[in-house]
């Protein structure tokens, strides 16, 4: 029997309109351009600040632009995925509201939080739902709105993320192109490194923890950048060496957007040439789940069918992987 792969077959994104500099950040808390550039890469970030507008907005504003390019018919989707940490309401899940918004009438689907790794989940599972031979056409998305989780009196994190994302159609392969390996992790043992204090069952929302902060983003970097500059590297060569993959046979590096320096720990620990790692961090910062489409949405057009691709990541929870995918078509 002829094996069916999950390929990616189209790619959007959305940032919001808005940005926001290192020199605008220089203005709310005791920071500098100089200082952020060096320890991160990052010069702006794009936030949302249209009042009433969510993550569901940002992600029909880069659905309906694929769809439309790509004449797909949102009644033909069947699954949407949604990885995001800041979805509308707790519930119902985000997917639902973007397959109302985008007309998906036919479709079911979910949101799933995995933190900086989400996309990478979600991919995976969209991945299995397709080779499993059900499905035809499932939206896999990463958007986050962080702007409304950053506490702008912190630099030791609102420095760092930014809003927006991107999305991807996935569909059955037969030649082989698509996603060919995945390697998944979490450790909850990491969980107060980096995390929201409050606002789920845990820790209800109440005045005092609003008073307290506690229902923004906290994290502990230096720890944080410890474990993701080790494990975002370890996979990432786990991936090439059980693929028999040499520094010239992987032709991109997609990683999740958090520091340039995990990024450089990354592709050095790979032995990848510079021309071969995709950064757009100085443009967008971190969007947590929408780092890893946003890359392929920027750089699209420099794929070629049967490019190998290895994507990685590291985030909350703790939470990381890396995934193997072969590009399915040439630039259009
Ligand atoms: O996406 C999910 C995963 N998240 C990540 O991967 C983030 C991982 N962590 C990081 O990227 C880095 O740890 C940060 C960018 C958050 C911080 O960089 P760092 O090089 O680890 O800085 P640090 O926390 O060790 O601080 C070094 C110094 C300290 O001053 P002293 O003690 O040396 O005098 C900090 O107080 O820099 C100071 N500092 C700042 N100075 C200016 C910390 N934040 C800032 C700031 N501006 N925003």
């Amino acid at each position: 029997m002829t094996r069916i792969t999950a390929a990616i077959t189209a790619v959007g994104g959305y940032v919001p309109d808005t940005v926001l500099t290192n020199q605008d950040l220089e203005k709310l808390v005791d920071t500098s351009d100089e200082w952020i550039t060096a320890r991160t890469g990052i010069k702006e970030r794009h936030i949302l600040r249209e009042p009433g507008k969510a993550t569901s907005d940002m992600a029909i504003r880069a659905i309906l632009p694929m769809l439309e390019k790509n004449n797909i018919d949102p009644l033909d989707i069947e699954v949407i995925i949604l990885a995001s940490v800041t979805p509308d309401y707790i519930f119902p899940a985000s997917a639902n509201i973007i397959g109302d918004k985008i007309g998906a009438k036919n479709a079911w689907g979910f949101d799933l939080a995995a933190a900086c790794s989400g996309f990478l989940y979600a991919l995976e599972t969209g991945s299995r739902l397709i080779e499993s031979g059900r499905y035809k056409k499932i939206l896999v998305c990463g958007f986050d709105k962080m702007s409304t989780i950053i506490d702008y009196t912190d630099r030791n994190t609102c420095i760092i993320f930014g809003d927006g994302g991107g999305c991807v159609m996935l569909e059955p392969n037969t030649e082989g192109y698509g996603m060919i390996d995945s390697i998944l992790h979490m450790d909850g043992s990491g969980k107060e490194f980096l995390f929201q204090k409050s606002g789920g069952s845990f820790s209800p929302p109440t005045i005092e923890s609003v008073t307290n902060r506690e229902h923004y983003v906290y994290q502990e970097g230096k720890t944080v950048f410890k474990f993701a500059v080790t494990n975002m590297a370890d996979v990432s060569f786990k991936m090439m060496e059980r693929n028999n993959l040499t520094s010239d046979d992987v032709h991109w590096l997609l990683a999740h957007q958090a520091n340039l320096r995990i990024i450089d720990a990354t592709a050095d620990r790979m032995g990848l040439d510079k021309e071969k790692v995709l950064v757009n961090i100085e443009k967008y910062g971190n969007t947590t789940a929408g780092t890893l489409p946003l890359l392929m949405y920027d750089f699209e057009n420099r794929f070629k069918k049967g490019d190998n691709l290895i994507f990685s990541t590291f985030g909350g929870g703790f939470t990381w992987g890396s995934i193997y995918i072969k590009w399915a078509y040439d630039p259009k």
